[in-house]
């Protein structure tokens, strides 16, 4: 039973995604209780249970997650406890208590080589331990819950964390002329943008949990783009706004040219369709997140 004026829980309060929907609720006035993984452990079953049964959330927000890609493939069990163990432990919990959960997954868990965009229901195929950990964590959710919504979110940049965005920047700084991979495809998202989507499911649960469509969406900004366009726009931007005095040629490199721990997947774009549907979501451009994080930047 959800009870309406009970507050949201959230995990992962200090991520990207996680600070973002803390300053957004703070500003919106919502409820929110916001634990950072210092406050709570999401692999730590006991721990979950017990914040759970004691604050009877109407809703649980899962922002927390292990996101260092290459890492993982050497941190193979940290990466499970937290990516799968961790929504099992919040899925347990709120099935126990009837509460509804949101969970955050991402385009990891397909292996790219389709053409197009992705749908919910396409065959996932993992390339790393990072995107398999996601994809077993949605399914402990999909296997202990009724009332969940996993939202796969791809390429996140935002003001709070470490990110794409970042590194240019302070790569852009350092050197005469980058090279940036050309060959993978995608759609940059920023952090306020999945923020305010999160806010608005969080909104519509509250309106009314029984006509919620519950089950797995995808969630990105426009327009689809490479690393290479993605970085081009951060460092001509960067300079518009007088954040770098000049812009630095950035050199399009293959996937093979730039090797990484982690097989990235070469096509990342996601279909939003049933979100925009089902939800009347509109999609987020992801070029006005980046100015608007630019701008926080500077100050
Ligand atoms: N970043 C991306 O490009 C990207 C792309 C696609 C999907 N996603 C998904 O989007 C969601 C949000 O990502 P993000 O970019 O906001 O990630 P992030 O910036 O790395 O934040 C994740 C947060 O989770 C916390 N955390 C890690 N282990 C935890 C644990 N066991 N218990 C509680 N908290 C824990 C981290 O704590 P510390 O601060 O102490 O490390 C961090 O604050 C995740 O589900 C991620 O998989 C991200």
């Amino acid at each position: 039973m959800m009870k309406h004026n009970s507050p949201i829980l959230l995990t992962g309060a200090n991520g990207q995604v996680g600070y973002e929907v803390t300053r957004l609720a703070s500003e919106r006035g919502y409820a929110l209780i916001a634990l950072t993984r210092q406050q709570l452990d999401i692999g730590d079953g006991k721990a979950v249970e017990q914040i759970v049964s004691q604050l009877h959330p109407s809703l649980v927000i899962n922002a927390a997650a292990y996101t260092a890609v290459d890492k993982a493939e050497q941190e193979i069990e940290a990466a499970m406890r937290t990516n799968r163990q961790g929504p099992a432990n919040l899925a347990t919990s709120c099935q126990i208590h009837q509460i509804p959960l949101i969970h955050l997954s991402t385009d990891y868990v397909f292996d790219g080589n389709r053409s197009g965009a992705y749908k919910e229901d396409d065959p996932v195929a993992p390339t790393g331990i990072y995107g398999q950990s996601k994809w077993e964590g949605e399914e402990e959710v999909r296997t202990r819950l009724k009332q969940y919504l996993i939202i796969r979110v791809s390429w996140v940049f935002g003001p709070h964390g470490n990110n794409f965005v970042k590194t240019m920047l302070r790569l852009a700084a350092e050197r005469d002329e980058l090279r940036v991979v050309a060959d993978q495809h995608g759609c940059p998202t920023c952090a306020t943008h999945i923020a305010k989507a999160l806010l608005s499911l969080a909104g519509k649960i509250k309106e009314g949990i029984d006509d919620i469509s519950w089950g797995t969406y995808h969630f990105c900004g426009l327009p689809e783009t490479t690393w290479h366009g993605f970085a081009e726009t951060i460092i001509k931007e960067a300079c518009n706004i007088g954040l770098l005095d000049h812009v630095i040629p950035i050199h399009p490199i293959t996937t093979s040219e730039y090797p990484t721990p982690a097989r990235r997947p070469q096509n990342s774009a996601l279909d939003c369709h049933k979100i925009m549907n089902t939800f009347g979501m509109k999609l987020p451009n992801w070029q006005e997140g980046l100015t608007s994080m630019l701008e926080t930047v500077t100050k």
